[in-house]
């Protein structure tokens, strides 16, 4: 096994179990910095973690810009002290609600959020303005992913003026995420993250020809936030979330980009029901079911390893290696996609030096903390 995963002691840790090493998180926060070229470009998105203690160590970095999905990660995030936080995600049904608390509640913490259409955009100008208060709206773009967010043009410079103008909302720039951009070479991502980035930029200029302000353009995720960090342009905040923890899926789709995975699952096997079987406690409660079946895991020690089977708390694998084992063994394996993962975790297990030393809960794992 790589040196970097070794741990002294397992004897304390409840299986199955997700662990961060420290020192290869702070590699790839160091690593993240590097790219983006400071820490004041970076808005990371806490999704990957959903933990405080990750947040309050990017803060010490110097990255004081933060990105959410839901309002427990918004609320995650101004409890781990972040001065600007972003929630990416559209407001509806009481999330409009859920915005007026969560300014109440921290009134020092810079709070925005997207929008894409007229309804939230008045909802939100309303439920702001009837406290006197206001939100930040960046105008959420669809650049090719097709998942939120109007295509530049007419019908989105309309929805630009109608944040403008509405009382309760101010307009803070444009949201640009990329996530379909799964090229695997790094040139052929940069020339179609830069085609949809040219019309972006050519909407950009119809705003500000109008006098609107267009203060911010958050961009990117993993694979594209190198090409928007190369770019000299002091409006682009880069929203990686990934790379942060990293995992096997984007260490296979993103040669180029080299962040060891530095949030592994501990497993034990509980059984060996024939000659070429091991079983581990390793369901689909522990590791995101989101990949195929058979495809949810790396076994850095075991590369014949197949999941052959997998149940909420049992996974089989067939290996030619399963003689080796017997029951209490202990495996690694690095999830395929850690996001939802580390969902499935009430708290990681943190290991420093080769010891465990720490445990952190996942606190926005969870729909709502307070608000
Ligand atoms: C809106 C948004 N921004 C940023 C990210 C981070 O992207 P990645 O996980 O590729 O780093 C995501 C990921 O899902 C996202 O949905």
């Amino acid at each position: 096994m790589d040196p970097r995963y070794a741990i002294d002691d397992t004897s304390r840790i409840i299986t199955p179990a997700m662990l961060v090493f420290s020192e290869l998180l702070d590699e790839n926060l160091q690593q993240m910095i590097e790219i983006a070229g400071d820490p004041t470009r970076l808005r990371p998105h806490c999704k990957t973690h959903k933990t405080r203690e990750v947040v309050q160590r990017q803060i010490q970095l110097g990255i004081l810009k933060h990105k959410a999905a839901t309002f427990a990660e918004a609320e995650m995030l101004a409890d781990a002290g972040a001065p600007d936080v972003f929630l990416a995600y559209n407001l509806v049904g009481p999330n409009i609600a859920r915005a007026v608390r969560f300014v109440e509640q921290f009134p020092n913490v810079a709070f925005s959020v997207t929008a894409d259409h007229v309804l939230p955009i008045c909802n939100l100008g309303q439920a702001m303005d009837s406290t006197g208060s206001s939100i930040g709206v960046l105008l959420d773009i669809d650049a090719g992913q097709h998942r939120t967010g109007l295509p530049v043009g007419d019908k989105a410079k309309d929805l630009y003026r109608l944040i403008i103008e509405t009382a309760g909302v101010e307009p803070q720039g444009l949201h640009v995420y990329d996530g379909h951009q799964h090229q695997r070479s790094r040139e052929e991502r940069r020339v179609a993250v830069l085609s949809e980035w040219e019309k972006v930029q050519q909407f950009r200029q119809d705003l500000e020809a109008e006098g609107w302000p267009v203060p911010r353009i958050v961009a990117g995720g993993t694979g594209s936030f190198p090409i928007y960090a190369e770019m000299d342009d002091p409006a682009i905040e880069c929203s990686p979330g990934t790379c942060v923890y990293n995992d096997a899926g984007y260490s296979e789709a993103f040669p180029d980009l080299v962040f060891p995975p530095a949030a592994l699952l501990l497993t034990r096997v509980i059984s060996r029901p024939t000659v070429d079987r091991v079983t581990l406690d390793l369901g689909y409660k522990a590791v995101a079911a989101d990949q195929p079946a058979g495809q949810r895991l790396v076994f850095p020690e075991l590369p014949d390893a197949e999941e052959v089977l997998q149940n909420e708390e049992h996974l089989v694998l067939s290996t030619s290696e399963a003689d080796r084992f017997q029951p209490g063994d202990e495996l690694l394996a690095i999830p395929r996609h850690v996001c939802p993962t580390s969902a499935l975790h009430k708290q990681v297990w943190v290991i420093q030096n080769g010891r465990l030393s720490d445990r952190w809960d996942i606190a926005s794992r969870d729909r709502w903390l307070t608000i």
